[in-house]
């Protein structure tokens, strides 16, 4: 919905934290060189097997980096074996810009932008930041890094032997904790809990909101949003698009539809567009019926569960529950920045919030014919069965789907195809 972009409030610290990261790599900022470091750190997880790159590989766009995952069920299994959550891991680039998590009132209807997650939960209201929120949720998460409780994690990082330790950004005595003999006993266990004093608790609930702001700095540096793609240097005039690449361009502008969410426009200061407007929607994506959710012992509902998405999220909250039925199935428009980045090597990726689709090409051709094409007579057929028996699934949530701005498009072969070419000019590391 481009014409919402303009409304968006950009806060000061975006224009910062993108001008100087146009075109090139800069070194890290001690704040950030610390989140780095604990993004990549497996101690953080019960089992001291899991870092967040597991699930959010820098090779692969910073989403899931192993192909017989994302061909199957797309949902990455947790620190502890056989706890999956129900999404595919998004691209953890490109999340820091999303605003705080607020609505505007748009022809009677609440429409919802910000937050991180696909449901817009990490909101960062509290922080002032959804990716510093979005940052403490996996630690703790029971079917992610497990541990059972945020002072396991305060533990590990303060004991760590990071090039720049926490104490050298957050001060000199933010570790001075009296941690119980006991603490890592408790930590290896899923459901332990660390006996501290109030002070010391106080000072563990601080600490770890430093741990999410660490992490959300270094999602904000030019290591992580690099804007370092072919697009960029052809944005900035350094390189030529070849006439594919521009072709596809303007489709995607003009006959796909696709910049409507996927915005190609600068921000108001001249930032590199992010290929969102960090808006939501309900594309009536089929079920991915490989989702280990399903065979889940934690999901009683088996594959009759419907991921609810930002309408979901909605009903947890008073003030919110009202606009919750509008929004049952949207998920929030991810960044396609890098969303090719490791194909060209051989890597399967899964797109969307189940990872149904396992082709770009697959994506386009569903956008282009969802409603022109045949119901698939299963609803659990795979994208590849469906595009050989040329059907579509059922939509895995029937309300609220978009029928405007997609699923009808009328492109040829030629231009899904161009289209296709485009997106691979958004992977970052281009050498012009
Ligand atoms: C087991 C896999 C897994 C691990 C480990 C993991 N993530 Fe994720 N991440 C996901 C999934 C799945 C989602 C989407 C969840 C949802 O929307 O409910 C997600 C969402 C995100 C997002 C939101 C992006 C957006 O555009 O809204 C960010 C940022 C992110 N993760 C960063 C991290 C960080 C930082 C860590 C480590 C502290 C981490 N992740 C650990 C799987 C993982
Ligand atoms: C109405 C808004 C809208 C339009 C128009 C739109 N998209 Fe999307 N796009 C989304 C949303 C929302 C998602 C996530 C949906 C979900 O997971 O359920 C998405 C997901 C994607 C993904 C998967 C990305 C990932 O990381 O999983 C790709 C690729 C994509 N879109 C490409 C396109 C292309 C190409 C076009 C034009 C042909 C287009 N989109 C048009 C809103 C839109």
């Amino acid at each position: 919905m481009k014409t919402l972009r303009c409304m968006i409030p950009v806060p000061a610290v975006l224009v910062v934290l993108i001008l100087p990261a146009v075109l090139g790599a800069q070194s890290l900022t001690p704040l950030q060189q610390l989140g780095k470091s604990i993004f990549f750190d497996s101690n953080l997880s019960v089992n001291r097997n899991q870092s967040c790159a597991a699930c959010h590989g820098p090779a692969a766009g910073w989403t899931g980096p192993d192909s017989a995952i994302n061909g199957g069920g797309a949902v990455y299994e947790g620190s502890v074996a056989g706890k999956f959550g129900n999404r595919k891991p998004p691209s953890a680039a490109y999340a820091t810009p999303s605003p705080i998590l607020h609505y505007l009132m748009e022809k009677k209807e609440a429409l919802f932008v910000g937050g991180n997650f696909w449901d817009g939960r990490a909101t960062g209201e509290r922080l002032g930041n959804p990716a510093a929120e979005q940052a403490l949720g996996p630690f703790l998460n029971p079917a992610e890094q497990a541990l059972p409780d945020s002072a396991c994690v305060v533990h590990r990082v303060c004991t760590a032997a990071y090039p720049v330790t926490f104490e050298q950004v957050w001060g000199s005595t933010s570790c001075d904790i009296a941690w119980p003999a006991d603490v890592e006993t408790a930590c290896r266990s899923t459901s332990g809990t660390v006996g501290l004093s109030p002070a010391d608790r106080a000072k563990v609930s601080a600490n770890y909101d430093s741990i999410g702001r660490s992490v959300a700095a270094y999602e904000a540096s030019s290591e992580v949003n690099a804007f370092t793609s072919k697009y960029d240097y052809y944005l900035a005039g350094r390189a030529e698009l070849t006439k594919e690449e521009k072709k596809g361009l303007n489709l995607f502008k003009s006959k796909g539809k696709c910049a409507k969410c996927h915005v190609l426009d600068p921000g108001p200061n001249g930032e590199p567009p992010l290929l969102t407007d960090f808006t939501y929607d309900n594309l009536g994506i089929p079920r991915n019926s490989l989702n280990p959710f399903y065979y889940s012992p934690d999901n009683p509902a088996g594959t009759a569960w419907a991921d609810p998405g930002l309408g979901g999220f909605l009903t947890s909250r008073s003030d919110y529950a009202a606009f919750a039925a509008a929004n049952m199935g949207k998920h929030k428009v991810p960044t396609l920045r890098n969303v090719a980045l490791g194909t060209e090597s051989g890597l399967v990726k899964a797109f969307a919030h189940n990872g149904y689709f396992k082709t770009l090409y697959g994506i386009v051709n569903f956008y282009n014919t969802r409603d022109t094409k045949p119901r698939c007579a299963d609803p659990l057929t795979p994208e590849a069965a469906a595009l050989a028996q040329g059907c579509w699934p059922a939509p895995e949530v029937a309300e609220n789907v978009n029928t405007s701005e997609l699923g009808k498009l009328n492109l040829t072969k030629d231009q899904e195809d161009a289209i296709v070419t485009f997106l691979k000019t958004l992977s970052d590391g281009y050498i012009p």
